[in-house]
């Protein structure tokens, strides 16, 4: 005599299968938006020798400020430099070294620094 599998097994075995699978994407996805972080940071530190660490430029230092600056600012800034409608000494080619993408990136970035 043979039991029959209780009907509920395979399901909750299905439940729990998903529940795993879950909880190991909602980790995958922290662990993505670490890494953006990472690689935003990464991307404003260049900018740190003139503009400051995130920004922050000291008082009394001679360098600009870019911690707060709307983003929309600064992003036309960029765009500016880039293109040459803005004169610059150093800004229309360290521009040129980043995608649309990077720039908005950096813009928001510097927005978000209070
Ligand atoms: C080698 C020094 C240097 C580096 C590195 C540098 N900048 Fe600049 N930045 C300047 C200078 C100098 C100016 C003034 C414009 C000019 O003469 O190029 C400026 C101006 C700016 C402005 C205009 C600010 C305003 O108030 O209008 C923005 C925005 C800016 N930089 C963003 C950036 C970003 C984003 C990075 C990193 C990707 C960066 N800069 C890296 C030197 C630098």
């Amino acid at each position: 005599m043979t039991t029959a599998p209780s009907p509920h097994q395979p399901g909750l075995r299905a439940v729990a299968a998903l529940l795993v699978l879950s909880g190991l994407a909602i980790g995958a996805q922290a662990q993505s938006q670490d890494a953006q972080r990472l690689r935003l940071r990464s991307l404003a530190s260049s900018c740190a020798q003139c503009h400051g660490t995130d920004g922050h430029a000291v008082e009394g230092e001679a360098l600009i400020r870019l911690a707060g600056l709307p983003a929309d600012y600064t992003l036309n800034q960029l765009l500016a430099f880039r293109t040459g409608e803005r004169k610059a000494t150093i800004m229309h080619q360290i521009t040129k070294g980043y995608s649309q993408d990077q720039l908005e990136s950096l813009a928001k970035y510097f927005a978000t620094q209070k």
